[in-house]
């Protein structure tokens, strides 16, 4: 019988994360264990689908918890660290950067201490692959060229300066321990189960709940999006051909302005309830600006294509019409995520 890849993903019950484990899980000769601190961000409604699975085993905790995380890695002995576990919200580490350094930098230290114990003490098959952004990269201007794997960084927010600290500790835990690593490098993801204070979930709630729509600034700034099925693709590859050491940026090749991005979805949904009126106009309105809001992101896919074989799929407009349908279609996610009773529920099972 051919043994079993283990999985240890961490920050599984996030949105990529839980997307990710629900592509994996999918290949009978992978088990994965979801390693999750299930913070405000932290949704197991997401893998529901598969809470009974043989193959899969949920544990609650803290990346920065090195006695749970030795006992977990002890007793189900991983070939794969995927790490998605992080704070992520840009505005949230305006108002309060301590809980990103927490997590994105002195989590992230502990996870890579363990791993790189275990590794050396079991010598098997064994990677670490640690999911990072585009915005460590920092900004840009229109005419500039998008960011690839040797821009310097840059970062302007206290949440792309920790995923940038953390992506340097990730580089040195290869480089001085021989830490087996790789790091991927996103542009915006968009898709099913992304917590409503993102941009894309944000506008269609906002516009179901009949509420405005917060624009920063002019709303010109411009990002690059990615539906998150492709960024799993990109990741399954990384993880089986990927080059030891290496990091790899992932784009869509879908710049947008964010107020273009607005009009989409709400012409989406005026069509889709009929409506004469533009809501667009109705909804949109001009807020302060983030501090430091970083401009524009955009992404050279090229190393990824010519080394891997990775490209992007999903056109864009394939991708949000199955963004929308989904929120569409699943009210009850909807409610729980925009209920305090679901934090309550957690504290209650999982603590
Ligand atoms: P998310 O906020 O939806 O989920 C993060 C998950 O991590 C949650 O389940 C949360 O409970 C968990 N978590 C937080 N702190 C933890 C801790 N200390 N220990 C264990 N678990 C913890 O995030 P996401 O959008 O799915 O992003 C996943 C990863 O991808 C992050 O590292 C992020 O920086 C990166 N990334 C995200 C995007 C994007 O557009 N969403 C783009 C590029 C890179
Ligand atoms: O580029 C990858 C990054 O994308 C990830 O690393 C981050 O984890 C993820 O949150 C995302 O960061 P952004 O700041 O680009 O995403 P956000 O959805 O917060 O904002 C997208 C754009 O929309 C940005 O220009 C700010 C603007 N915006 C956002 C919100 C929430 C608004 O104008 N109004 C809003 O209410």
């Amino acid at each position: 019988m051919k043994s079993k890849n283990t999985f240890i993903v961490t920050g599984g019950a996030g949105f990529i994360g839980s997307n990710f484990i629900l592509k994996v899980i999918k290949d009978p000769n992978n088990f994965v264990i979801n390693y999750d601190l299930l913070t405000y961000a932290g949704n197991l409604n997401n893998l529901k689908s598969i809470e009974n699975n043989q193959n899969y085993f949920f544990v609650k905790g803290d990346i920065g918890d090195s006695s749970k995380l030795n006992g977990l890695f002890d007793k189900f002995k991983p070939n794969f660290v995927v790490n998605f576990a992080a704070e992520t919200h840009v505005d949230r580490s305006i108002l309060n950067p301590k809980n990103f350094l927490d997590t994105n930098i002195l989590g992230l230290h502990c996870l890579l201490n363990i791993s790189t114990n275990y590794f050396k003490s079991h010598k098997k098959l064994f990677k670490f692959l640690n999911i990072s952004t585009d915005e460590v990269y920092g900004s840009l201007n229109t005419n500039e060229l998008p960011f690839n794997e040797n821009n310097q960084f840059k970062p302007n927010s206290p949440y792309s300066a920790s995923k940038a600290s953390g992506d340097h500790l990730v580089r040195s835990y290869n480089k001085t321990f021989g830490l087996p690593t790789l790091t991927s490098n996103c542009s915006n993801n968009y898709g099913p189960m992304q917590f409503p204070e993102k941009l894309i979930p944000l506008v269609i709630i906002n516009y179901l709940n009949n509420k405005k729509i917060p624009v920063y600034g002019d709303g010109k700034n411009i990002r690059d999006w990615l539906y998150v099925e492709d960024h799993i693709d990109a990741l399954q590859m990384i993880l089986s051909k990927g080059e030891i050491g290496d990091t790899y940026n992932i784009g869509g090749e879908n710049e947008f302005e964010n107020l273009h991005i607005i009009k989409i979805i709400c012409d989406y949904l005026d069509n889709h309830f009929d409506k004469n009126e533009s809501s667009f106009v109705r909804l949109v309105n001009f807020v302060k600006d983030r501090e430091g809001h970083d401009f524009r992101y955009a992404i050279d896919s090229s190393k990824i294509n010519k080394k891997l074989g990775w490209k992007a799929k999903v056109a864009f407009n394939k991708g949000i019409d199955k963004t929308i349908k989904w929120y569409l279609n699943n009210n009850d996610w909807l409610n729980q995520v925009q209920s305090r009773s679901y934090q309550k529920w957690i504290n209650q099972n999982y603590l």
